[in-house]
């Protein structure tokens, strides 16, 4: 939708709250948090600080009340939000199509294991779960293990399934996916990649990063030097358990053909093997 151009009585633009033109759809524990953090640095940029759940939970509310939850921005800044459940629910792309066929959807997507024992790690911590991981990931048939796909922390990571319901809706090209170990690794990179696709001058770049070794991730630096550099909370970066080994192979397995399905469909490796 066109932006709506309000002009205050001395002809300068006033601040609005507009729907978003990009959404940070998922994927949960892949790094949504920090994406928006780093995105939110550009000048350009605003955003809500809480997830939305507009399209899954408070759809009822009406577009308005979605609106209304937006901050306020000027001329040419854009709005973003960011949901990871979006991803997953199913009547979400419909209706975001319905909103805006020509919405940005941007999807951080990780290793699923790995994705999965963040997940776990997440649940347990909140105290949602008591049980091992392996316990929950596996059910027996009377002479074989499997999988329990059923289990929320597994099913996510079947990448290329949500995403033939997006496809329904959206062509690749509105996509961007963002690899959630580039994103540590070379956050620059990925950032470079995510300026470039919402339209946005590259103003985000290595001189907002350092890499803390004590949390073993980046952190930002904020343009005022007197400014404390920050990292994110405690909840993100957590220490995950050891999973057995054999435990980890049955994954790799079960997981295989759907990351090579999600690789073919966006035409990138994520060497998740
Ligand atoms: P872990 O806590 O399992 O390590 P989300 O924000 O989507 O819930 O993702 C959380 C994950 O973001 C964390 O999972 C962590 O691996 C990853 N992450 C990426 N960049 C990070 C950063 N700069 N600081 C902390 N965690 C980061």
């Amino acid at each position: 939708p066109l932006r709506q151009q309000v002009t205050a009585s001395n002809g300068s633009p006033t601040p609005t709250r507009q729907l978003p033109q990009a959404i940070i759809i998922g994927v949960k524990k892949g790094g949504t948090r920090a994406l928006l953090e780093y995105i939110r640095m550009h000048p350009q940029v605003r955003a809500p600080g809480s997830e939305m759940h507009f399209f899954d939970r408070h759809y009822e509310r009406g577009i308005d009340w979605y609106r209304n939850q937006m901050p306020l921005t000027s001329g040419s800044q854009i709005t973003i939000e960011k949901t990871p459940s979006y991803f997953v629910t199913r009547d979400v792309p419909k209706r975001v199509y319905q909103m805006d066929k020509k919405m940005k959807l941007i999807i951080v997507v990780r290793d699923p294991i790995t994705r999965a024992i963040s997940d776990y790690t997440q649940a347990r911590s909140k105290g949602r779960s008591n049980r091992d991981f392996h316990e929950m990931a596996f059910y027996s048939n009377g002479t074989h293990r499997l999988l329990d796909t059923s289990w929320g922390a597994l099913r996510i990571g079947l990448y290329s399934q949500h995403l033939d319901k997006w496809l329904k809706y959206f062509p690749l090209e509105q996509m961007l996916f963002v690899s959630g170990e580039e994103l540590i690794h070379n956050p620059v990179g990925q950032m470079d990649k995510v300026q470039e696709f919402l339209g946005l001058t590259k103003l985000v770049g290595p001189q907002h990063f350092f890499f803390d070794s004590k949390k073993g991730f980046p952190c930002l630096k904020r343009p005022d030097a007197q400014m404390r550099p920050r990292c994110l909370g405690k909840s993100k970066g957590r220490q995950h358990p050891h999973i057995a080994p054999d435990v980890i192979a049955q994954l790799r397995d079960f997981y295989k053909k759907f990351n090579q399905r999600l690789y073919s469909i966006v035409g990138k490796d994520f060497h998740w093997m």
